[in-house]
């Protein structure tokens, strides 16, 4: 696990302008101190992330947030129930906010988020400045659940990686936009639609790809494995490998993964990215993965398969986050 001087000497690293990979609840993130426009461009640097998709930046308390983004009613109520958590609110950014300009793209919003896990709360503390940070993965690519899938994917472009062991829930936090009056889910995540809709009443949903300046990194083509997926529940192809849900007959696939073989939607989202990640092999035609019910957890899971699954024109194989 991380020790207090590991966590001290990560601090230590991100206030020099370095990148530091640290597990969250969620993924891990590749941080760098909010507010020094050198240290953030080394973010898109290291992950070959498009400029104008911005980066989610994380505090360790509410009032730190008040500091960058100016929180109404709403983001109140929903950071009471949810902070710490996996839940990115984006929220109109003040004009003192000591946050680089790119991070937020240039955008007049910026998405905070307060995490739950130990190491990043604690890092973040030690910083004592907002840490912005994107999924720990070359732009595109799968998230990393666990140290060794950054160390892969980013190698050298870290200078430090904290390695926390698998992330408890696995899938990127919910991004929920209330600068406007109606909120908006821009991305289902680790937080259910339906925790948010007990609150906040039925909420618009921005659905598959869009080039609007609100959901910009909402691009098709994201969490994309390197062997082709398609989604399936009924049929596999020669050489294919399946990653399979709950009960089932299927048989003549390569290899197997099964999420969750009780069909609990949380262990379901905890195994997704790992297991996605260990059947993309050269020696597989293909990964076919079977539905899961789109309640929970499973909104966010299937948002990630059919990304997954969608064509990748070369445009848009360059504009994830
Ligand atoms: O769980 C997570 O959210 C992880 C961990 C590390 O916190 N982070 C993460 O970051 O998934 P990233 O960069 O991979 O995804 C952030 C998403 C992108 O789709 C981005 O476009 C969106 O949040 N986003 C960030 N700032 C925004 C803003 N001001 N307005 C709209 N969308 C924004
Ligand atoms: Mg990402």
């Amino acid at each position: 696990m991380v020790s207090p001087e590991k966590i001290a000497r990560a601090a230590r690293c991100l206030r020099a302008g370095g990148l530091v990979a640290f597990p969250t609840e969620t993924v891990y993130g590749l941080g760098a101190d909010a507010g020094n426009d050198r240290a953030v461009a080394r973010i898109f640097e290291a992950k070959g992330r498009p400029k104008f998709n911005p980066l989610i930046i994380h505090v360790a308390d509410l009032a730190q947030a008040e500091v960058i983004v100016a929180l109404d009613d709403r983001a109140r109520d929903l950071a009471a129930l949810f902070w710490p958590g996996p839940l990115s609110l984006v929220l109109p950014r003040r004009n003192a906010a000591a946050v680089s300009l790119l991070a937020g793209a240039g955008l007049d919003t910026l998405a905070v988020r307060i995490p739950a896990g130990t190491v990043a709360r604690a890092l973040i503390e030690a910083v004592g400045a907002p840490v912005a940070a994107p999924s720990a993965n070359p732009a595109g690519g799968v998230s990393p659940t666990r140290a060794e899938h950054v160390i892969d994917g980013l190698g050298e472009a870290v200078d430090t990686v904290l390695d926390g062991g698998p992330c408890p829930v696995g899938i990127e936090s919910t991004v929920l936009d209330l600068s406007e009056r109606n909120a908006v889910l821009l991305r289902p995540g680790g937080l259910a639609r339906e925790d948010l809709e007990a609150v906040l009443g039925p909420l618009a949903m921005v659905r598959g790809p869009s080039g609007s300046p609100h959901a910009p990194g909402q691009l098709a083509s994201h969490y994309a494995p390197g062997v082709e997926l398609r989604i399936d529940a009924a049929s596999i192809r020669p050489g294919e490998a399946l990653l399979s849900f709950g009960d089932h007959r299927l048989s003549g696939f390569a290899a197997e993964r099964n999420l969750s073989r009780a069909g609990d939607l949380r262990e379901a989202a905890a195994n997704l990215f790992a297991m996605l990640r260990s059947l993309d092999r050269p020696d597989h035609t293909g990964i076919v993965a079977m539905p899961v019910p789109e309640t929970g957890l499973g909104l966010a899971i299937m948002d990630r398969l059919r990304r997954a699954a969608s064509p990748r024109r070369l445009a848009e194989h360059t504009c994830a986050g």
